[in-house]
């Protein structure tokens, strides 16, 4: 059925259109549209100062029709973590576990400009994760990137291409796109962790599919691959850094261009941020380490970046903003974001995102050092030859970061 929608330059006359309408009535059956609105784009021209809070608006014509826009938002821990408690007593109790009828039991994160979709941003989908003593997410394989980031101390693990990963607060466990893995809790007390994923991308590709059935040997459940590879495989052959083994493939699984390096260790990552804590570090970023794939030195994933940043007590980045959207989950300190012109306030374990083109600078407001993990869609914002980035500096005047 035709768009009749009409968005009139004022003073304009609207007879022709009129009559294009009726015709398009008829056009719409042969699958053409005749063209009767002016287009808009979502945003406004990269190069334009308009300040620190306006950000584009929706797209307007027959292009923008049911296009939606990612809002800045603010997931608070203390508000969205009971319902993981509440998601396990059900289980507990339940005539059939929800992980029979959900596959997961998790509660996803929606942002409140789109409409409800289960994304975080236009290529990223988060969802946070509740695993029980004994739970199994069963052997798969799917086209998305993922990552865990582990929120609880210890406890739960996830296999993927037959290593074994044991999670600990701080981790993040990555299963690259084509690789075979199964998560599961084997401990005595409940995990919980964050799904990163670019699910929203492969859809909107239509180039999303899933499988599960595993052809290598399976645990005595039949549920989980029987691990291969003991924790810390990945630490062996990848963890010396600016040092990898010269005679394996770093191709694991059926994927292109992802990590081998599968498990980083959160204690890890907070040792080599302390190490950093004296440098002046970026002063759009604080003190940061990017993920890396060893074997290449670019990102984990050709579609999504993976960093963690030390903010400093009192530390207070300039402003900057990107193309590419920032998703952060906050490790450790408090503190405030500001974003287009709203502040929103962070502590451990809150979450939030910084959708493309929005001004957005941090403040670390606590008595502590901060720790935050942010993912960036940057690598394909670069693929695509969009991406761009630019500051502000003291004075407040922009500076071009990548032109
Ligand atoms: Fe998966």
């Amino acid at each position: 059925m035709p768009d009749t929608a009409t968005h009139a330059r004022p003073g304009l006359p609207s007879a022709a259109r009129e009559a294009m309408e009726r015709l398009n009535v008829e056009a719409g059956d042969l699958n053409i549209w005749l063209r009767t609105a002016a287009n808009a784009p979502a945003q406004t021209p990269w190069f334009k100062d308009g300040g620190i809070a306006p950000g584009g608006t929706l797209a307007h014509g027959r292009v923008g029709a049911n296009q939606m826009k990612a809002l800045p938002h603010r997931w608070r821990w203390r508000e969205i973590a009971p319902y993981l408690d509440k998601i396990a007593q059900i289980a507990r109790t339940a005539d059939v576990s929800p992980i029979e009828f959900a596959d997961r039991q998790q509660f996803l994160l929606t942002n409140p400009g789109l409409g409800g979709r289960l994304q975080v941003a236009a290529t990223i989908r988060c969802a946070v994760s509740i695993y029980l003593p004994g739970d199994v997410a069963p052997v798969h394989i799917h086209a998305p990137n993922a990552t865990r980031t582990i929120l609880s101390e210890n406890g739960g693990y996830t296999t993927i291409e037959g290593e074994r990963c044991l999670a600990t607060r701080g981790d993040l466990i990555l299963t690259p796109n084509g690789t075979w893995h199964d998560h599961g809790n084997d401990g005595s007390t409940p995990v919980m962790w964050a799904d990163i994923l670019d699910f929203p991308l492969l859809e909107f590709l239509d180039c999303n599919w899933i499988d599960e059935d595993f052809p290598g040997e399976r645990e005595s459940n039949a549920r989980a691959q029987k691990p291969t590879h003991a924790d810390g495989y990945s630490a062996r052959r990848y963890g010396a850094g600016g040092l990898v083994p010269g005679f394996v493939s770093h191709r694991r699984g059926i994927g292109h261009a992802t990590s081998p390096l599968f498990h980083y260790r959160g204690q890890a990552i907070r040792e080599a941020l302390t190490a950093l804590r004296g440098e002046d570090g970026d002063p759009y970023e604080g003190a940061t380490l990017r993920f890396v794939n060893p074997a290449t030195g670019g990102s984990v994933f050709p579609t999504l970046d993976y960093w963690a940043q030390l903010l400093r007590p009192g530390e207070e980045t300039r402003w900057k903003r990107e193309t590419a959207n920032a998703f952060y989950i906050v490790l450790e300190g408090s503190g405030t974001t500001e974003i287009g012109g709203t502040s929103f306030g962070w502590e451990e374990n809150d979450i939030f995102v910084v959708p493309n083109f929005l001004w957005r600078r941090h403040i670390n407001s606590g008595a502590k050092d901060a720790v935050l993990y942010v993912v960036s869609d940057m690598p394909l914002l670069e693929k695509v030859g969009q991406y761009r980035a630019q500051g502000r500096d003291p004075s407040g005047t922009v500076v071009q970061l990548v032109a």
